[in-house]
């Protein structure tokens, strides 16, 4: 992958302002489609929602063991794909010595208003990331999975990702399972379809199962570490239930457009899809699933 410099990133008063860019859904797609999600204010506050929800799932943003360097400072992290910006936010709130970018084709991250050494980047990883080889000792990436197509991900996504982190340096990805446990009739057929949606758009939503054979393949990790969490959804979950719910709610309204015509469904068949859904939820008492693999890379 050809290396970018700077003055080959889009400058940042080139921003697409949130409120001109509320544009109907069909026009949203991104790498011919894959990506279903919108860049609009909408967008903004699901990542934010989803954001404190995954905190709440973890308990915290990140597994990687490098906590004590973090606090220490003189450290670079990169977070790809950085949506609204908020991980980026908050860790470079909670880790002032240490120096964070954020980058991402579209600009929901904030321009005006983030922590010194914080800086966000208008940046399209498919034409590269505009970094050196091994420039950061940690790079972060989360649900990124719906964004690329499956050979984008493992030639474009990965390979980048490997290229800036340095010898030495960590790589965690975390990504959310698209299949749920304990599924209703209803959501059988949601997760079914969506993973049917993804593909007839050369996407793959069943990558994160595969990521820690991704990691190792690449022969520069010698160990990836697992971790996942089960997270119920529905109000019958509590407050995470609640939150759970919440994030469903959201992400099915944000792809209300394109995936009902996937679907075949009018927009209020798939309304009423979505209820259906919510009380499968209720019924069966279903969880979600999310996953982090991370490892420390040892060689180019
Ligand atoms: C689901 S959001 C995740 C945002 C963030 N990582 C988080 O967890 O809050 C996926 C992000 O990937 C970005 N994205 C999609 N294709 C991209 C590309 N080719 N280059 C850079 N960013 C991309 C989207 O703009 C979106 O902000």
């Amino acid at each position: 992958m050809a290396k970018r410099n700077e003055s080959q990133i889009r400058s940042s008063s080139s921003r697409e302002s949130p409120n001109e860019n509320n544009l109907d859904n069909q026009e949203h797609n991104d790498n011919n489609g894959v990506y279903p999600f919108p860049h609009d204010d909408n967008e903004i506050d699901r990542l934010h929602s989803q954001h404190y929800y995954l905190r709440m799932i973890w308990q915290n943003n990140f597994s990687v063991p490098i906590k004590q360097q973090l606090i220490e400072g003189g450290m670079k992290v990169l977070d790809i794909g950085t949506g609204s910006g908020i991980w980026i936010l908050e860790m470079a709130s909670e880790y002032p010595l240490t120096t964070f970018k954020g980058i991402d084709v579209h600009q929901l991250f904030p321009t005006d208003c983030s922590p010194k050494n914080s800086e966000f980047i208008q940046c399209d990883v498919l034409e590269g990331i505009p970094f050196e080889d091994e420039t950061f000792d940690f790079v972060h990436v989360r649900d990124l999975v719906p964004a690329f197509t499956q050979d984008q991900w493992e030639n474009v996504l990965l390979r980048e990702a490997l290229r800036v982190c340095k010898i030495g340096g960590w790589i965690q990805f975390m990504e959310w399972d698209p299949i749920f446990i304990n599924e209703g009739p209803n959501i059988k057929k949601f997760s079914d379809s969506i993973i049917e949606f993804s593909k007839s758009k050369q996407g793959n939503l069943m990558i994160p199962e595969k990521i820690d054979d991704h990691l190792l393949s690449t022969k520069k990790f010698s160990s990836v570490i697992h971790e996942h969490k089960y997270c119920p959804t529905g109000s019958w979950g509590g407050t995470l239930g609640k939150m759970g719910l919440n994030d469903f709610m959201q992400a099915t309204e944000a792809i209300k457009s394109n995936f009902s015509n996937f679907l075949n469904m009018s927009l209020q068949e798939y309304e009423q899809f979505v209820q259906d859904c919510v009380q499968d939820f209720e019924e069966t008492r279903t969880y979600t699933k999310t996953h982090r693999y991370y490892g420390q890379k040892i060689s180019n």
